[in-house]
């Protein structure tokens, strides 16, 4: 047998940029862990890594249909019973002109096929600066160049408008709005939303409404617990697919299941929905025997979610006492989620190699591990971390103040 050389298989270079920071940091902390301490892992939003369980009926629903034979493909678009409990929700959720639902693999998927069914090579769509970073993958690994907008941190973290018109070219075919927002925690006002409605019809856009959160909302220093309002209940006319999905809500991110709501005009989504529609039919089907989760979740009892909310909000205060507490430390109280994206208030040159060293050294020297802001996208000059406030307050605290230690011991000067 003739023998050949190997050669080394490149990846494609358009996946070059294509981060997932909060995962990245993983080889850091096996370092760590490797080394016999135990790493306190304030970076992934799962749930189910910490004192959360998930609702008893839902997994008998999914016993019940392995044990049935809903072990085959399912339809392209999702069995009928869950299509059917999506439209309820969508109708409690005050979305007047759906279009169409489908199920998906996870939002991670909903994402994927609805930029992938969208956009042309030279098109854009913009995204929120810190955003998700999946949305950021996505657009790369389809090699489109990436039309971040900022969102201000002076203003509760809204979409600065000023720069989304700046950003806005004969290109652009889509706007993503993260609502209740990863990284931030902050909520989308309804005056903000029918600003986007506006911008949106007057450059055609169809925006990308992530609401996988909507049901994590806390109440404000106030009390006022206002609820989640869907940019599509403000914006009946205007073309979005609403995100929405099991993991977070439901506590089952392991099962992989997500939808979109099509909602806006019907002649206008049309042409767009059928190009969705060719893309679920390549992949085959989402998860078959966890779809028949989706109606006793969305329609069952809900009780599980007052606990959830309950935690949330006291960690979520603890957090907030802590950054506000804390020297070069400050924070937008987040409103929704269970992330908290404090301000490092230290000069750059205090940082060098900026918030990536920060976490990175944090995790080897206090054992704690937050994910950089740079890691989602800042504006120039700023420097943050994320917090994943899931663990319990005992947890918390001690990682709070192996945050605090870590800042004195390194950066204030005597
Ligand atoms: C804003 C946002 N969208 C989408 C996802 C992905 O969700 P899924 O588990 O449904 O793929 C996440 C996961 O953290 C998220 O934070």
């Amino acid at each position: 047998m003739p023998i050949t050389q190997a050669r080394e298989i490149s990846a494609a270079k358009r996946l070059e940029n294509v981060r997932y920071a909060i995962r990245d940091l993983a080889c850091v902390a096996d370092e760590v862990i490797q080394q016999g301490h135990k790493v306190l892992p304030l970076n992934v939003g799962d749930p189910l890594n910490f004192d959360f369980q998930t609702p008893p009926h839902i997994i008998e629903a999914v016993y019940k249909a392995m044990r049935d034979g809903k072990n085959g493909y399912a339809p392209s678009p999702g069995i009928p019973e869950a299509l059917d409990a999506i439209r309820g929700e969508a109708a409690r959720k005050d979305i007047t002109t759906v279009q169409d639902v489908f199920v998906t693999s996870g939002v991670s998927e909903t994402v994927d096929l609805c930029i992938s069914a969208l956009v042309n090579p030279g098109e854009n769509i913009l995204t929120p600066k810190p955003d998700y970073p999946l949305y950021s993958a996505v657009l790369c690994k389809l090699g489109i160049a990436l039309n971040a907008y900022d969102l201000n941190e002076d203003d509760a973290w809204q979409p600065e408008l000023a720069d989304i018109e700046r950003k806005v070219t004969a290109h652009t075919r889509g706007i993503v709005l993260i609502n209740p927002n990863n990284p931030t925690g902050s909520l989308c006002s309804r005056q903000m939303l029918e600003q986007i409605a506006k911008l949106a019809r007057r450059h055609n856009l169809v925006v990308f409404s992530d609401e996988i959160y909507d049901k994590l909302i806390l109440p404000d220093s106030n009390g006022d617990a206002t609820p989640h309002i869907a940019f599509a209940s403000v914006a009946p006319d205007v073309p979005c697919i609403t995100f929405g999905g099991m993991s977070k809500n439901y506590l089952v991110p392991g099962w992989r299941i997500g939808w979109g709501i099509v909602s806006g005009d019907a002649a206008a989504v049309k042409s767009y929905t059928e190009g969705i529609h060719r893309l679920l039919r390549a992949r085959l089907c989402a998860n078959h025997p966890e779809q028949y989760a989706i109606r006793p979740a969305l329609e069952g009892p809900q009780d599980h979610l007052i606990e959830v909310r309950r935690k949330l909000r006291s960690r979520r205060d603890l957090t907030q006492k802590w950054c506000e507490s804390t020297p070069r430390v400050s924070c937008v109280a987040p409103r929704g989620a269970f992330y908290a994206f404090p301000r490092i208030h230290l000069p750059e040159s205090d940082i060098p190699g900026g918030d990536e060293v920060f976490v990175k050294e944090l995790i080897r020297q206090k054992h704690v591990m937050v994910v950089h802001g740079s890691g989602f996208g800042q504006k120039p000059g700023t420097q943050h971390f994320r917090i994943v406030f899931l663990p319990d307050e005992k947890t918390l605290a001690s990682a709070y103040a192996g945050i605090a230690d870590f800042i004195r011991e390194r950066y204030e000067k005597a």
